[in-house]
């Protein structure tokens, strides 16, 4: 959730953490801080607000050293204020922190029976205490003092830890909250995410739970708690920093939504063999005893899920359920050995998911994992990875890892609908040949969905939004209501439409406009219906509909309309005019668009 950089080499550390920030803020960015140290010497400020509000503060003539830490926040323990931000520092030592230490209660009656005076409200500011207690204990170095401390800490946890007293070195560790290193040239990062260094570095060590590590300029020392040598590998990253970045468009969410042509061609990519209409999912393996499915996820990646449950019911006639990763931990969830656990995650670090999949895992199911950050902690845990390839998403809403979690879940159940023999060739074919037509109809789905920037105009006294969608479509009214949630702050519900009549229909007035999924299809006749029963009450609707459709025009107000395709994939085209419409109403109201309020990438707190 949080973000961190830190570095030591030849170079100042200042200017690197600062971008490092920079591109980290989409994690949090309540407040943010950083430390650099040189011999004798930490200076380090902490701000409330974004890091131009910190970088107010710095002047960097006073900032002088090879070594740093930086941190960029979104508040669970403390609200955001110059206090509580990190890094938090006892006497000579100065850490910053990801995650939630739950103990931290108890801790800190004992440290402060001790004599340590913690100044901020946060789970945090605990760790620095502790360490500078064990330190004067006897702990001859920063890394055994940490050592040291992680026993005592409950909870999830990234620390990164530097003092005056070692400025050549940084000491991290890290329990379920992600940290990786960027080996440089007489250098080294260390971040919770690679875009922190990506434009110095593209060789990487991921750091795992239980490791411990301390870092100088030449040197990467991993060892266990119990100060056993770990051997690590190191990777390459294949994208580079600028697919990180705006290239023109006003906004992350934009640029994003137009990507998605080309990144659903990237998710096809070498998974289909068109020449004998075959998927081709070599990466996993699935069990031809495989008897049922769950699919967990949180937000955006529910909703994908919720549609992936059609595409495995229908292509592959295996019993599905989905369940919100926050729930299934407590559930007490039985799951049978012939089950497979389908864990959905675009960062691959959200906490409740990894929880969840941790849980399914005891309970004896194999995990699949969907995500899109290649070696996050998701796929580094499971047993079988899909990649959804659509490069870094930096909009904290999702769009293009959403629909390509789509594209990925429709491959998935038509390789085990074959499997299992569900799917007859010609069925088969067709569902390639549509598959192929993904991305052009995509590009075409944008193009129409445009018009929205004008329609918008008569919704902008409306009191709120209601989604309306049935089958597949109505994950898709869930995901265009919380598309405008979140980018405009605005109040919109999604509802499947055939159950507006059992109450929310009380809220239908001219100020209460209906977005209505309405193509044309099986269930076409009853959304008509659906639409005929609020445009009776006053209310304003667009539909989205199919291309074609002369009917349809004549029973709404404004109209979107799609490409045909094939049902099951409708979901994916239908997804742009939900992003579109919320990404400009949230540009006409003027919001924070890539960053809204409240809200971070990467959720890695329960
Ligand atoms: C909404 C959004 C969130 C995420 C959710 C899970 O636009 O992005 O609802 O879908 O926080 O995140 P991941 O997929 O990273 O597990």
């Amino acid at each position: 959730m949080c973000g961190i950089v830190g570095y030591v080499g030849t170079r100042d550390a200042l200017p690197l953490l600062l971008s490092g920030l920079q591109r980290l803020e989409y994690r949090g960015y309540d407040s943010t801080g950083l430390a650099v140290c040189s011999a004798d010497t930490m200076r380090v400020v902490r701000s409330e607000g974004k890091l131009q509000q910190l970088q107010s503060k710095i002047n960097p003539t006073d900032f002088v050293g090879h070594t740093g830490v930086g941190h960029t926040r979104w508040a669970t323990h403390g609200k955001p204020s110059d206090q509580n931000a990190h890094p938090h520092c006892s006497e000579h030592i100065a850490i910053v922190h990801n995650g939630i230490i739950e103990n931290y209660h108890t801790l800190r009656n004992e440290i402060e029976s001790d004599g340590y005076q913690c100044v901020s409200e946060t789970d945090s500011e605990i760790i620095a205490h502790l360490i500078l207690k064990t330190l004067r204990d006897g702990a001859q170095t920063l890394s055994l003092a940490l050592r040291g401390v992680l026993p005592k800490l409950e909870g999830s946890y990234a620390i990164v830890l530097l003092s005056e007293r070692e400025p050549e070195r940084i000491v991290a560790a890290t329990n379920g909250s992600p940290l990786v290193i960027g080996k440089g040239k007489n250098e080294m990062f260390l971040a919770s995410d690679v875009t922190a260094f990506l434009s110095e570095t593209n060789h990487v060590v991921y750091l795992e739970a239980g490791d411990v590590v301390t870092l100088e300029q030449d040197s990467i020392d991993v060892v266990n708690h119990d100060g056993m040598p770990v051997s690590k590998s190191s990777s390459e990253i294949t994208w580079n920093i600028t697919q990180a970045e705006k290239q023109g468009f006003r906004h992350f969410m934009l640029k994003e939504i137009y990507e998605q042509p080309q990144v659903l061609s990237d998710t096809l990519s070498g998974r289909i063999d068109a020449a004998n209409a075959h998927v081709v999912l070599d990466e996993i393996s699935i069990d031809p005893a495989l008897q049922k499915l769950s699919l967990i996820a949180c937000g955006t990646s529910f909703h994908a899920a919720l549609i992936g449950r059609f595409l495995f019911e229908q292509l592959a006639r295996i019993s599905s359920s989905c369940e919100l990763a926050s729930e299934f931990r407590y559930r007490n969830p039985v799951i049978g050995t012939d089950e497979l656990t389908v864990v959905i995650s675009q960062s691959g670090e959200t906490a409740d998911t990894m929880i969840a999949a941790q849980e399914a895992k005891r309970l004896g199911s194999k995990i699949l994992a969907i995500s899109n950050v290649i070696d996050s902690s998701l796929p580094r845990f499971s047993d079988h990875v899909l990649y959804t390839r659509a490069g870094p998403e930096i909009s904290v809403a999702s769009t293009k890892a959403f629909t390509t979690q789509l594209v990925t879940l429709a491959l998935l159940a038509i390789h085990i609908g074959v499997q299992k023999n569900t799917i007859d060739d010609t069925t088969r074919s067709h569902l390639i040949d549509e598959l192929m037509m993904l991305p052009t109809k995509m590009a075409d789905s944008i193009r129409s969905s445009e018009c929205l920037q004008d329609i918008i105009v008569h919704y902008e006294n409306a009191r709120g939004f209601i989604f309306l969608g049935r089958g597949n479509l109505y994950p898709i009214a869930l995901e265009g209501a919380l598309k405008l949630k979140e980018t405009s702050y605005l109040h919109a519900e999604g509802y499947p439409a055939g159950e507006m009549k059992h109450g929310p229909i009380a809220m239908i007035d001219k100020d209460f406009p209906v977005i209505a999924l309405a193509p044309q299809g099986v269930l076409y006749p009853k959304m008509k219906t659906n639409i005929a029963e609020v445009k009776s009450r006053g209310a304003r609707v667009i539909a989205i509909a199919t291309e074609g459709d002369k009917e349809i025009t004549s029973l709404v107000d404004d109209v979107v309309f799609l490409p045909d395709i094939h049902p099951l994939f409708l979901p994916v085209l239908a997804s742009v005019p939900m992003q579109l419409f919320a990404y400009y109403v949230a540009d006409r109201k003027g919001t924070d668009i890539d960053q809204p309020r409240n809200l971070a990438k990467s959720v890695t707190v329960e």
